[in-house]
C-alpha cells in the first residue's frame, strides 16, 4: 500500500485534462464540490486579499445561461457571414453542458490594493491549478478553457462578472467516460539552471 506521501504524488503525477467531450455524469455531489473549491482557495495570497471567486452552473442554468451567451453572440458578431454566425451562435448554446458541472473562476483585483495586479490574477491561477488538482484527487476529471465566453466583456455580464474583474478560467467537470492519453510533457532539462556568479 502506498504511503499518505507518496499517493499524493501519484495523484499529481498523474493529473492531466479531460476534454470536455469525455466528461460525463455524475459531478461531484455537493460535499465533494466543497470541498474541492475549499481546496482551490488554499493558495498563495499576498495581502490575504482573497482577489478571486467562483460562479457554478449546474442542471438547468447550463442551459439557461447558454442561452443568453448565443444572444449576447449574436449581437456581437453581427459582421461575421451569417453561416459561421449561426454555427458558432450555437455552440455558445450548448458551450456549458458538455459537461455535468461548470465553475467559473473569477479574477477580482481588491480595489487600490498596494499588491501589484499581476500577483493578484498569478493568485487565481494558482486557485484553477489547485481547483484542477482537487477534482482529481476526488476521482472527477476536468478542463480549463477560455475563449469568447471567458473574455467577452457581453459574456462577463451575463455571468455577473463586474467591470474590474475578468475570467481566469471556465472549469468543466465530470466523470471521465476514458482515461484521454497524456500528452508529451517538457523535459526538465531545456528548462533548470542552477545559477552561478559569473565573476
Ligand atoms: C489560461 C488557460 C486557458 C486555456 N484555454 C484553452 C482553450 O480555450 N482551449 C483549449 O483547448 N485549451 C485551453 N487551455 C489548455 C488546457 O486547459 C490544457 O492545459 C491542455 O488541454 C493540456 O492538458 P493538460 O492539462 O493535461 O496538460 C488553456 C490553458 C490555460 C492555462
Amino acid at each position: 500500500m502506498l504511503s499518505p506521501n507518496e499517493a499524493a504524488l501519484r495523484l499529481l503525477e498523474t493529473r492531466r485534462s479531460v476534454p470536455t467531450s469525455q466528461l460525463a455524469e455524475p459531478a461531484p455531489s455537493e460535499a465533494e464540490l466543497a470541498r474541492i473549491l475549499t481546496i482551490a482557495t488554499r493558495v498563495p495570497d499576498h495581502g490575504a486579499l482573497v482577489p478571486w471567486r467562483f460562479i457554478v452552473f449546474s442542471g438547468d442554468t447550463r442551459h439557461q445561461v447558454g442561452q443568453r451567451l448565443s444572444a449576447v453572440y449574436r449581437l456581437e458578431k453581427q459582421d461575421m457571414p451569417p453561416e459561421r454566425l449561426e454555427k458558432f451562435a450555437g455552440i455558445m448554446t450548448r458551450v456549458f453542458t458538455y459537461a455535468p458541472l461548470v465553475i467559473l473562476i473569477v479574477s477580482s483585483p481588491a480595489p487600490d490594493a498596494k499588491i501589484a495586479l499581476r500577483e493578484q490574477e498569478l493568485s487565481a491561477g494558482a486557485v484553477a491549478m489547485n481547483l484542477l488538482n482537487a477534482t482529481h484527487a476526488s476521482g472527477y476529471g476536468a478542463i480549463l478553457l477560455t475563449g469568447w465566453a471567458a473574455e467577452s466583456r457581453g459574456a462577463a455580464q451575463v455571468y455577473g462578472v463586474k467591470p474590474h474583474e475578468h475570467i481566469a478560467g471556465i472549469v468543466h467537470i465530470g466523470t471521465p467516460t476514458d482515461i484521454p492519453a497524456d500528452r508529451p510533457r517538457p523535459d526538465l532539462v531545456h528548462l533548470v539552471t542552477h545559477w552561478t556568479p559569473r565573476e
